[in-house]
């Protein structure tokens, strides 16, 4: 078996990826957005009051980056938070200016410059003993949010609100039923920003994501880079089913939801395969076989399996996402793990 080793991963793997343009052309404009660019030109970090599509993202993360580099491409004005001066360099780079943010010391003079956008996007997750970071200082926020150009506001939260379910199929009428400590400030966070954006009156969405993968992030990625599963990654690989969701389809549902405007929607946003993660990896394992025959060592999976009450505390539960078919309209790009894990590897240069 010949050896190699890969170069560790970082964000550029996955911004290296292209995404498809997004059709906004349905959404009525007003005004000619102004580019960032322009915006370095006069010197001013504020965006045009007279434009209309802008996009804060709280938490310039994975799924947080990806859908930034389309809204970019749509003419969007982006902007949002991020922890480290190296990733905001990152970002610099690539023309989105990013504030830095943490939850462990919120700078909430932050929500000064949130007023200004049409549009606010939460990707920062819950953090134990803070819970969400905005909503700690709420009346702040609301006082300070209202009466600004925000029109919309969206949650990504996690189907992890659910709990144990017993393996059965769950839709959004399911009574949330969040047993670790991590899914019930999920849950908490999800009713306060409902809640904030009531308030507001601005149109308010939630969408619940199943496990995210896609581009620099997958079972292909993490074969090729040899890692050890995690013991929690072979626990959950134990599991019956698995909720996923490739990115380029939460980047659909989120597109979809800018342009919904009834208000307090929440959907979950799933694939139509809970696969279990072992034959996510099989199926990798083969793909990478069929790519680049002979090139890594073929390996079982230490595959852990959990008990009763380990089990119950995860959940065992299957996530339909009818709701985010019919009433966003999105059509799966990738129903199952196969095509997104296919679509992954079609794109990936040789890592070898
Ligand atoms: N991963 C999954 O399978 C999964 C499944 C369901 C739901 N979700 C949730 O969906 C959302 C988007 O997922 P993702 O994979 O795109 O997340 P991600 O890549 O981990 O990005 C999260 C973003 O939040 C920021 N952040 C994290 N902790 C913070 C803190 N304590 N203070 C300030 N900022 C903080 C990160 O800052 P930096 O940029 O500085 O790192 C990053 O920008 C997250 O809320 C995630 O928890 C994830």
């Amino acid at each position: 078996m010949a050896v190699f080793q890969l170069p560790s991963l970082s964000p550029e793997i996955s911004l290296r990826f292209t995404p498809r343009p997004l059709d906004f052309s349905n959404r009525r404009r007003t005004t000619l957005f102004r580019p960032l660019s322009a915006i370095g030109d006069s010197g001013s970090s504020e965006p045009d009051s007279e434009s209309q599509n802008r996009m804060f993202i709280l938490g310039m993360g994975y799924v947080g980056g990806f859908f930034a580099q389309q809204l970019k491409e749509a003419d969007w004005l982006v902007s949002g938070t991020c922890r480290s001066d190296t990733k905001k360099k990152e970002w610099e780079k690539r023309g989105i200016d990013l504030n830095l943010f943490s939850a462990d010391s919120p700078e909430l003079s932050l929500i000064d410059s949130v007023k200004d956008y049409t549009h606010l996007l939460i990707s920062i997750p819950p953090s134990a003993g803070i819970g969400d970071p905005m909503l700690r200082n709420v009346e702040l926020v609301r006082d300070k949010l209202s009466g600004g150009n925000l029109q919309w506001v969206c949650y990504l939260s996690s189907t992890s609100v659910y709990g144990d379910c017993g393996g059965a199929w769950v839709n959004e009428d399911h009574p949330p039923n969040p047993k670790t400590q991590s899914a019930k400030l999920r849950l908490a966070a999800e009713e306060g920003w409902l809640s904030l954006g009531r308030d507001l009156g601005v149109s308010t969405q939630i969408l619940r994501l199943g496990g995210i993968y896609g581009p620099g992030r997958s079972a292909i990625d993490t074969l090729l880079k040899r890692e050890r599963l995690s013991e929690g990654q072979k626990k959950r690989a134990s599991r019956k089913f698995t909720s996923r969701v490739h990115v380029e389809d939460i980047c659909q549902a989120l597109q979809a939801a800018t342009e919904k405007l009834p208000s307090g929607e929440i959907y979950n946003v799933v694939d139509d395969d809970p696969a279990p993660r072992e034959k996510v990896f099989e199926y990798a394992l083969e793909l990478i076989e069929t790519r680049w025959p002979g090139t890594i060592e073929t390996k079982p999976f230490p595959f852990v399996y959990e008990s009763r009450e380990e089990s119950s505390l995860r959940g065992e539960k299957r996530v339909r996402n009818e709701h985010m078919k019919n009433k966003l309209g999105v059509k799966l790009l990738h129903p199952s793990y196969k095509s997104g894990l296919q679509s992954i590897i079609e794109k990936m240069d040789n890592p070898f």
